[in-house]
């Protein structure tokens, strides 16, 4: 399975903070944006990763993450010039995605929870048809909302309905087959001008072959779209690296719990970090025995 972070957009929502960055690269306590999307799509056991991004942010991108070698896994570039919506990553990766199903996850979605990463493990098995996830909110009128009955097979999804069927929305991270870029070719532009990732998903549920999956109470799926979600997004991530010790969205630390790097490339990442909180932090992994 191959990857796709979508990390374009206006960003108008975090004027003038994004007048003149990409909103994917500040920061989410002590590490940029992009990081939390990357180690969702790393712990799922993906290592073919395609960013599409403003062509001007392109190489800021690239600046940070490069060809993704240093961590054992590969990452390309493409740009989306316009934000004409999420579905259009699929046209953009056509050539990268190629026969391969495709996780497909924003670049502002931060997750976190026990068991994650097994969950995600068993989504990128997927075959035929897709997968999303619900998670419950107060305020689902600001996102895609789902209904589904109780064998978890989705019966309606509406973006940003004014009267919502239920409180579970849509979290940015998506599981298709190989089916997902045929379908996106055939989507047209909805009222506000963009080619609709629920459109997508109304195609796969339509052919009975959208599957939900619900995440609980202790699972933490925050936005991180606005300053507001931003901030409280950061302080999530202080309190529990504080608390454990143990960091959130570390791409070394879980390029190296997958394997994808050895104790020695470990070490030679931290070194290149050593002033830091986060440097000492992969020094002193990389000088522990492995659990
Ligand atoms: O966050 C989950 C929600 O994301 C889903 O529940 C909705 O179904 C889905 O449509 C989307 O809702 P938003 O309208 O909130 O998405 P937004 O326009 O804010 O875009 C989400 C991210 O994707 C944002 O970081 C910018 C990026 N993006 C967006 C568009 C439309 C792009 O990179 N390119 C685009 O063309």
């Amino acid at each position: 399975m191959k990857g796709i972070i979508l990390a374009g957009g206006s960003g108008t929502r975090m004027y003038p903070i994004t007048k003149s960055i990409s909103k994917q690269l500040l920061p989410v306590y002590d590490k940029p944006m992009i990081y939390y999307p990357l180690s969702t799509l790393m712990l799922a056991g993906i290592k073919d990763i395609l960013i599409i991004t403003n062509p001007e942010f392109i190489t800021f991108f690239e600046k940070l993450l490069g060809d993704g070698s240093h961590l054992g896994i590969s990452i390309k570039y493409e740009k989306q010039t316009e934000p004409k919506g999420i579905a259009e990553a699929f046209l953009i990766g056509e050539h990268f995605i190629g026969d391969s199903e495709v996780c497909l996850i924003l670049g502002d979605n931060v997750f976190y929870g026990e068991g994650f990463t097994q969950m995600l493990q068993e989504c990128t098995k997927i075959k035929n048809g897709a997968k999303i996830f619900g998670y419950y909110v107060q305020n689902p009128t600001s996102f895609g909302v789902v209904e589904f009955d109780e064998h978890e097979n989705v019966i309606s999804i509406e973006e940003k309905p004014e009267k919502p069927k239920s409180n579970y929305v849509v979290p940015g991270l998506y599981f298709y087959d190989t089916q997902v870029t045929k379908i996106a070719k055939k989507l047209t532009y909805s009222q506000r001008g963009e080619l609709e990732i629920t459109d997508i998903n109304k195609e796969y549920m339509m052919r009975g072959d959208l599957k939900v999956e619900l995440l609980g109470r202790g699972f933490a799926w925050l936005d991180t779209g606005t300053s507001e979600g931003l901030h409280e997004a950061s302080s999530f991530v202080q309190t529990i690296q504080k608390r454990q010790g143990l960091y959130i969205s570390c791409i070394e630390e879980i390029a190296y719990r997958m394997n994808y790097i050895c104790q020695n490339q470990l070490h030679e990442l931290a070194k290149g970090l050593k002033n830091t909180d986060y440097g000492e932090y992969l020094i002193n992994l990389s000088n522990e025995r492995k659990l």
